[in-house]
């Protein structure tokens, strides 16, 4: 039992990889504040579904009063829901620009400045973002998408001083997924789906149980001496 007692939240924990992560946490002990904006895909005992959008500022700071008061304390976030709108640069309107942007980092920024804080004032916490590779390496057609992960690391190595500065130990790390079988990859057609599993050292894509186990990895204490790092976790791809 890896998380006894913590209380957990997910971001776009509804389905995909959130939903692993949530369960995952949940079967080490955990209480799992599932946050999304879709509908639930699975039931769990200690995994608690919580309407939400995260790019509406005023229900993030609505559920984190919620949720403390509830339950005292959140001692760990992970900020997972994201979402694409690919287009090549030339093709792509502000609307598609737009939304990535604001899920992808103004939805993480909506929690973290009310749970980042409230860490420090319990004395730890981890808090992990969901990046991509696609962050790491840039990709074609995805230019609002390769900036808000490759923000999110920049999130995250900021958010590892900034909470930690009091000496207090709150690691801030991510997760740099490459391509993981999820709805996210619905609209992309399998033979780019087979080429992305070439490009890995593995030859093939990830399953979100192999995103969850990092995670969990993150969240215990079995990384007490991890802050501020990206971890890739993409069967050694190279894009
Ligand atoms: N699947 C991949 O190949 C892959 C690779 C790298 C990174 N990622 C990242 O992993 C994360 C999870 O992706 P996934 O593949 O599980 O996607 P998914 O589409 O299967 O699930 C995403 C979940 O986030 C929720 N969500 C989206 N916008 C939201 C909002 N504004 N408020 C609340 N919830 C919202 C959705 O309802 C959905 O349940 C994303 O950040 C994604 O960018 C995925």
């Amino acid at each position: 039992m890896k998380l006894k007692d913590k209380i957990a939240v997910v971001t776009g924990g509804a389905k995909g990889i959130g939903a692993e992560i949530a369960k995952a946490f949940a079967k080490e002990g955990a209480t799992v504040l599932a946050v999304d904006m879709g509908e639930m895909t699975y039931e769990m005992d200690n995994v608690i579904y919580y309407q939400l959008n995260i790019t509406d500022t005023e229900g993030c700071k609505a559920f984190y009063d919620e949720i403390v008061e509830k339950f005292g304390r959140i001692d760990i976030l992970v900020n997972n829901a994201g979402i694409t709108r690919d287009a090549m640069t030339r093709k792509m309107t502000d609307e598609m620009w737009n939304a990535v942007i604001n899920v992808n980092l103004k939805g993480i920024f909506n929690l973290v400045r009310y749970i980042g804080p409230q860490m420090e004032n319990i004395g730890g916490g981890s808090i992990i973002n969901i990046s991509s590779v696609v962050g790491v390496f840039g990709n074609i057609g995805q230019a609002n998408y390769a900036a808000t992960k490759a923000g999110v690391i920049g999130l995250t190595k900021t958010w590892a001083k900034e909470f930690a500065r009091k000496g207090v130990p709150v690691r801030v790390n991510a997760i740099a997924p490459g391509y993981v079988m999820t709805d996210i990859l619905k609209t992309v057609p399998q033979d780019l789906l087979d080429q992305f599993a070439a490009l890995t050292m593995l030859k093939r894509l990830g399953q979100p149980e192999e995103i969850a186990k990092v995670a969990l990895f993150l969240a215990s204490d079995d990384a007490s001496y991890i802050t501020g790092q990206t971890i890739q976790t993409d069967g050694g791809m190279r894009l």
